[in-house]
C-alpha cells in the first residue's frame, strides 16, 4: 500500500480542525457523521473563496445559478450517460429540503397523503421525516444475502398498494448496495403499476467502487422519468454539505408546472458559495475525487481485513458505494447498544443501526473516510472493547490521549 497525502493527517490535527465528526463526541474518534476527512477539491475552495472576494455576499445572481444549473447537466451527462436540461435542475440547499419538497408536492396525485415507503435500513432522517408532516410511514427491510443485498418485492408491492411515495436511496446509504439496472426496472414497474412515485436520493452516486456502476434511476427512460423526481448533490463527493446546495432533477412537465408554483423560498435557500462550490466541483473537480475514491476503495477493503482479524464475530459486506460500512455487531450482544458500548469502552463514535429503522438493530454504521492509520485505531480500539481489554494499552499512542 502506497503513502497516501491523506495518511499524514493526524487525529491531533483533524481535532484541531474542529469539524462535527471530531468534535461532536470529545476524545472520542470520530466515525459517525457522513462527512470525510480529506476537505475538497481545490478548485472547489477557490471558487467558494472567489464568491466572498467578488463581493458575492448577497442574494443568488442568476449567472451562479446558472453556472451550477449547466455543470451539473454536464457532469449528470458525462459521467451517468443521463441527459437533462439545465433548466429542469433546480438549486436547493439540501438533499433533506428535496425529500420534504417531494413529500409536499410530488406525492401521488390520487393519494396527496399517501405513506412514505422506506427500504430499510435508511438514512436516520428518513426514518422520521413523514411524521413531520402527519404522514405515515411503510418501512420494508432490505434482505441480505450471503453476497448483498437484495429487495423483499412481495414486501415493496404491499407497501405500494394504492399508492406510495417510495423514497430509493441510490448509493443506499447506510447499507452501501448499488442498484443494478434490473432492479431498477423491476421497481420502475411496481411503481407505475401502483400509481406511486419516487423520490430518488442519488447524493453518494458519485462515489461508486469500480465493479458497480450507478444509474440515474430516471434516466431508464420515460415511464420511470416521469413519476420520479431526484435529488444530486456534490455535497457528499466533494465533502460540502456545510456550503449548503443540492440540486431538484425534475424530469417531467407536470412536476416543472408544480415547482414553478411553489418554488420560491426553497430555490432562494441555495447559498452562493454553495452554487460555486458545485459548478467547481461537477467542473474540474473528476481528478481529486478519482484519487479519493480510489483511497477509499483500498480502505473499505482494509476495514474487511480489519474487522477479520480483531472483531472476527462482526459480518461486513465491502460496500459498492459511499464511505459508509455496515457491521452486523448483533453476535457480540453489546449493552447497552453497540453505538454507545463503543462511545464509552472504546472513544469510537459511531452510528447506531436502530435509528436506521426495521433491521437496523444490531449493527453499527462507521464511516471509513478518514486516514487509514485512524481507521485501524478505531477498529483496534473495538477489538479491544470487545475482548474486554482495557484499550489504552493496546492502541498506538497516539490515539491513547
Ligand atoms: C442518503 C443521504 N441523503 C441525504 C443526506 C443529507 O443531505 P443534506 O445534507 O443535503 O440534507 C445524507 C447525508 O449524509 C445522505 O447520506
Amino acid at each position: 500500500m502506497t503513502a497516501h497525502p491523506f495518511d499524514l493527517l493526524t487525529v491531533e490535527k483533524l481535532r484541531h480542525n474542529g469539524s462535527l465528526k471530531w468534535t461532536g463526541h470529545p476524545g472520542s474518534l470520530g466515525a459517525w457523521v457522513a462527512e470525510m476527512d480529506f476537505g475538497t477539491a481545490p478548485g472547489v475552495i477557490e471558487a467558494a473563496q472567489d464568491t466572498l472576494v467578488r463581493g458575492l455576499t448577497g442574494y443568488s445572481p442568476t449567472s451562479l445559478v446558472r453556472d451550477m444549473q449547466e455543470a451539473t447537466m454536464h457532469w449528470l451527462g458525462q459521467r451517468f450517460g443521463w441527459n437533462v436540461d439545465s433548466d429542469q435542475v433546480r438549486p436547493l440547499n439540501s438533499v433533506m429540503a428535496a425529500l420534504d419538497a417531494a413529500i409536499m408536492h410530488f406525492s401521488p396525485s390520487h393519494r396527496p397523503d399517501a405513506p412514505l415507503v422506506l427500504l430499510t435500513p435508511t438514512y436516520m432522517p428518513f426514518v422520521v421525516a413523514a411524521s413531520r408532516f402527519g404522514r405515515d410511514t411503510i418501512q420494508v427491510g432490505m434482505l441480505q444475502t450471503e453476497s448483498g443485498w437484495t429487495i423483499d418485492w412481495p414486501g415493496l408491492e404491499r407497501a405500494l398498494d394504492g399508492g406510495g411515495l417510495l423514497v430509493l436511496v441510490n448509493p443506499h446509504n447506510p447499507i452501501g448496495k448499488v442498484y443494478a439496472r434490473e432492479e431498477l426496472e423491476r421497481i420502475s414497474l411496481l411503481v407505475e403499476s401502483t400509481g406511486s412515485r419516487v423520490f430518488s436520493d442519488e447524493i453518494h452516486a458519485p462515489l461508486v467502487y469500480r465493479g458497480s456502476v450507478h444509474v440515474p434511476y430516471a434516466s431508464l427512460g420515460q415511464v420511470a422519468a416521469g413519476h420520479s423526481i431526484t435529488a444530486v448533490a456534490a455535497t457528499k463527493a466533494f465533502n460540502i454539505p456545510g456550503l449548503k446546495c443540492a440540486q431538484l432533477v425534475l424530469t417531467n412537465d407536470a412536476d416543472r408546472f408544480v415547482w414553478s408554483r411553489v418554488s420560491d423560498v426553497p430555490e432562494h435557500a441555495a447559498a452562493n458559495v454553495g452554487l460555486a462550490a458545485t459548478a467547481a466541483a461537477y467542473g474540474s473537480g473528476a481528478a481529486w475525487l478519482e484519487d479519493v475514491t480510489n483511497y477509499l476503495d483500498e480502505s473499505r477493503n482494509l476495514l474487511g481485513d480489519l474487522i477479520a482479524e480483531h472483531l472476527p464475530r462482526v459480518g461486513y459486506l465491502a460496500p459498492q458505494g459511499t464511505y459508509l460500512g455496515w457491521l452486523d455487531v448483533s453476535r457480540l450482544k453489546l449493552e447497552p447498544g453497540p453505538a454507545q458500548f463503543f462511545l464509552t469502552e472504546a472513544q469510537v463514535a459511531l452510528t447506531d443501526g436502530s435509528a436506521c429503522g426495521r433491521g437496523g438493530a444490531g449493527f453499527v454504521r462507521l464511516n471509513f473516510a478518514t486516514p487509514r492509520s485512524v481507521l485501524a485505531g478505531m477498529i483496534h480500539r473495538m477489538g479491544a472493547a470487545v475482548d474486554g481489554c482495557d484499550n489504552r494499552d493496546v492502541t498506538d499512542p497516539e490515539f491513547a490521549r
